[in-house]
């Protein structure tokens, strides 16, 4: 697959915990393309006490890597947009009442990452107040909330109340463990998963492998579904 839109990773310099420096980021990208990405959501964490660097901060750095992307000259164009990683807290619902909000590309979707701290309850709710707010959330690396793990019919519920979900290619390929890996293989089964993407943070250890996702998901569920969830829905969600 050589079309792949990646739409969760922190491939950014200085932000976040993801990329440490610049050399880091272009390191990313490259890997990327190896691994058949042609498209690139940028999604730094914003995040309560721990991840409150400044859009215009974000911003700076976003135009620098466009800038060294388009300088390294790939034989085929990346495309790059540039997005936050909400946590479901008190800066997100300032954000939101401020529509301060920097959606997954062109459209109306934003990325929604919980803890493993929030209830069922909590989810439900920060679900309904983003759609409230004229926002679909994607909700980020679904596979790793306990809270979900009794049942596929409590991530079937978030769909339900208007969310999507996205998973992370490490997850699907056994890197966080078995029972993640067997709980994304229950949600894929029954085709709750709308997105798979890196949520790339470096070149060592969470590192870009959508190549690998790519095989192993088109071996296990079909070309179809593996198209579906690395290139077809995750541009029609940025908007392309
Ligand atoms: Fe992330």
């Amino acid at each position: 697959m050589n079309n792949i839109a990646d739409i969760h990773c922190h491939i950014l310099p200085y932000v976040d915990d993801g990329a440490s420096v610049a050399a880091e980021s272009e390191a990313l990208v490259e890997a990327g393309y190896a691994s058949g990405v042609r498209t690139i959501c940028c999604t730094p964490h914003l995040r309560r006490g721990m991840f409150e660097t400044p859009d215009e901060t974000i911003q700076e750095q976003f135009e620098k890597l466009k800038e060294r992307t388009l300088a390294a000259a790939y034989p085929e164009e990346i495309k790059l947009f540039l997005s936050r990683e909400y946590h479901a807290d008190r800066l997100l619902l300032q954000r939101l009442e401020k529509d301060a909000i920097l959606p997954l590309g062109l459209g109306k979707y934003l990325l929604l990452e919980f803890s493993n701290a929030h209830p069922l309850a909590d989810i439900h709710w920060f679900i309904k107040t983003v759609l409230d707010a004229g926002y679909t959330p994607l909700i980020a690396h679904a596979e790793r909330y306990r809270v979900l793990w009794d049942s596929p019919d409590l991530t079937e519920e978030l769909i339900d109340l208007g969310a999507k979900i996205q998973m992370n290619s490490s997850s699907i390929l056994g890197r966080e463990g078995r029972h993640q890996a067997s709980y994304c293989k229950k949600l894929l089964k029954r085709q709750l998963v709308s997105v798979v993407a890196s949520d790339a943070h470096d070149t060592e250890i969470r590192v870009p492998e959508l190549d690998l996702a790519a095989a192993h998901l088109t071996r296990k569920f079909g070309e179809d579904y593996a198209e579906a969830l690395l290139v077809q829905n995750p541009l029609e969600i940025l908007g392309l």
